[in-house]
């Protein structure tokens, strides 16, 4: 994707996150499947992780991330123009999750619509939100990454059940004025050629489900680990490049880099490939997995509420994700 042509800039005026309250341990885990604490901690880094209640859907993690972001930037539902929620645990095949947040917050002038990036989902609506505000057709949107990763997740495989979890984050994307948050640039991209290395094979069109199906586990994540893993830590840097290129600055500018929170190994290999220090790397995957879209909208408001970003420094998010599809962005907070 290009980047957005400066018409006007937009930036982002508030932040929130919602994570569940069960949490799931390495110990847990090791009751469960053939695992153990030293295993997944030494090969992702992972900890923890939070698992929604069967009676929370995906809507219900959004809009508790959505409400915190909303008022983090005093910006009243009723105001929103857009809502674009990233997902690939959408409540149902419709309406849009995007809608039930909607219904939720009472933003009743808001278009409502979902995106389905996987783990880039919320850049992916971060960008789209920008060219909204940019071009004047809305003045005020809410972005939220969300999913419940644990309602399709085969907890008998160990290949992929120790590594993710259920979350909400959420931002609000205004015209800048002179409060910081701006969005200096954006960029995203995908390959659909890689559809096989990490998919859902069953409940849509192409392989509805069907109780032989749903036994065969169809409709849970298949992954190829370590495929993914590679395509992972090409992508990102590739895209952390572009997105700083397209800033006009160096991965020297860049005070907190904000990485998809996939496994720590990865995001050890984009430092050393940058050429940059653990330190400026923010990571919470230790304490909730990886949560797909929600990721990094829960990073970014960790780093912020915890004042590890300050007004004027460059921050990047990067992502990649399921598709493959993969995003940057470079924020001057
Ligand atoms: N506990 C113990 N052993 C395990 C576990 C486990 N939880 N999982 C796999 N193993 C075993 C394997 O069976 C294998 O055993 P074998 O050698 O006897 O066959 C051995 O450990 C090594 O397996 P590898 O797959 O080679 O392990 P690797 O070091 O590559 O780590 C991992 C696996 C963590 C999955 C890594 O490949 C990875 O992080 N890949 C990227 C995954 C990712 O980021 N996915 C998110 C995509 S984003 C989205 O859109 C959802």
């Amino acid at each position: 994707m290009k980047n957005a042509p400066s018409l006007r800039s937009v930036a982002i005026t508030g932040t929130g996150k919602y994570v569940p309250e069960r949490i799931l341990t390495n110990e847990d885990l090791r009751q469960m499947v053939d695992t153990s604490d030293e295993w997944i901690t030494t090969r992702t880094g992972i900890k923890k992780r939070r698992i929604a209640a069967a009676n929370e859907a995906t809507s219900d993690l959004a809009s508790a991330a959505a409400r915190q972001a909303l008022e983090n930037a005093d910006v009243a539902a009723a105001d929103l123009d857009l809502i674009v929620v990233g997902t690939v645990t959408p409540d149902m095949a419709f309406p849009a999750t995007a809608c039930f947040v909607q219904k939720e917050l009472g933003a009743t002038k808001a278009t409502c619509f979902d995106v389905s990036g996987a783990c880039s989902g919320f850049l992916y609506g971060l960008e789209i939100a920008r060219g909204y505000i940019a071009s004047g057709m809305a003045e005020k949107a809410l972005v939220i990454g969300a999913d419940k990763l644990s309602g399709i997740i085969d907890w008998t495989d160990r290949n992929t059940c120790v590594l993710f979890g259920d979350g909400a984050g959420a931002a609000v994307l205004e015209a800048a004025k002179d409060g910081g948050g701006e969005v200096v640039s954006t960029y995203s991209g995908s390959d659909g050629s890689l559809d096989e290395i990490l998919n859902v094979p069953a409940g849509g069109s192409r392989c509805p489900l069907t109780s032989e199906n749903v036994d065969s586990k169809l409709n849970t994540m298949k992954m190829a680990g370590r495929e993914v893993y590679r395509h992972a830590v090409t992508t990102m840097v590739s895209a952390a490049k572009e997105a700083i290129t397209r800033a006009g600055l160096t991965p020297k500018d860049i005070a907190c880099f904000i990485p998809h929170q996939a496994n720590l190994r990865i995001i050890e290999t984009i430092a050393h490939k940058l050429d940059m220090p653990m330190e400026r790397f923010f990571v919470n995957l230790t304490e909730y997995g990886n949560t797909s879209a929600a990721a990094v909208a829960i990073a970014l408001d960790e780093a912020q509420r915890s004042g590890r970003i300050k007004r004027g420094d460059y921050i990047l998010m990067v992502v990649f994700g399921g598709g493959l599809t993969w995003a940057s962005s470079v924020i001057r907070w």
